[in-house]
């Protein structure tokens, strides 16, 4: 994949972003076995339906990034930062699943920490990124690996683990796309 112009959501991109989809099936589904409805990958719905509820352009110490291909919206970044920890956070990130496994969260995660890390030197802060990953999302955490986050521990709530870069160290922000 070549390299996509990532740039920030504006108002006009609301509409589309309002029905994208980043969750395969993208909703949940009716499983007659067990009589209720579910979905195999619950993390990546709740990504789905957080990036549909946000209204670009977003404020304040957020920023929602995106970058299109010839149909449509395909890759979607959003971050912040955290006045009170002093400390940026990868809120999500998520791919078209028709364009998966082409190197587009890899791209989406370098440019949201070259932006952080811009970011971070303009602040005059120190601190580091984190993210919060579901325990059975393999894809997210082998990509955080890649660019050098380390795992930290899981929460007590929903299965939840806790990813760290530290930023002193900036290694993992060369990702080879
Ligand atoms: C996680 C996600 C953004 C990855 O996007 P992608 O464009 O498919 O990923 P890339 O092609 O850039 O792959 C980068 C690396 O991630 C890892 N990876 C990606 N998909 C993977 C999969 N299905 N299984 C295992 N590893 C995977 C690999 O290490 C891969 O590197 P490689 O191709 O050199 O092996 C995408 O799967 C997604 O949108 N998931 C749903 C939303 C979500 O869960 N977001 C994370 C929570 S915020």
């Amino acid at each position: 994949m070549s390299s996509l112009d990532w740039r920030d959501a504006e108002r006009s991109d609301h509409a589309e972003l309002s029905e994208w989809i980043c969750a395969d099936p993208p909703k949940k589904i009716f499983d007659s076995s067990i009589g209720r409805s579910y979905h195999p990958e619950q993390w990546a719905l709740d990504v789905q339906s957080e990036i549909r509820d946000l209204c670009p352009p977003v404020g304040g110490d957020d920023r929602l990034v995106l970058a299109r291909d010839d149909r449509g919206i395909v890759g979607v970044a959003y971050f912040g930062f955290d006045r009170g920890e002093g400390e940026f956070h990868m809120r999500g990130l998520a791919v078209a699943v028709r364009a998966r496994r082409q190197g587009i969260g890899k791209q989406g995660l370098t440019f949201a920490l070259d932006e952080i890390l811009a970011w971070r030197a303009e602040l005059q802060v120190d601190g580091g990124v984190f993210a919060r990953v579901h325990e059975d999302n393999a894809p997210s955490q082998a990509l955080l690996g890649l660019a050098g986050f380390e795992y930290i521990g899981v929460t007590n709530q929903y299965h939840l683990q806790i990813w760290a870069l530290d930023l002193a160290i900036e290694a993992g922000l060369i990702i080879e796309v």
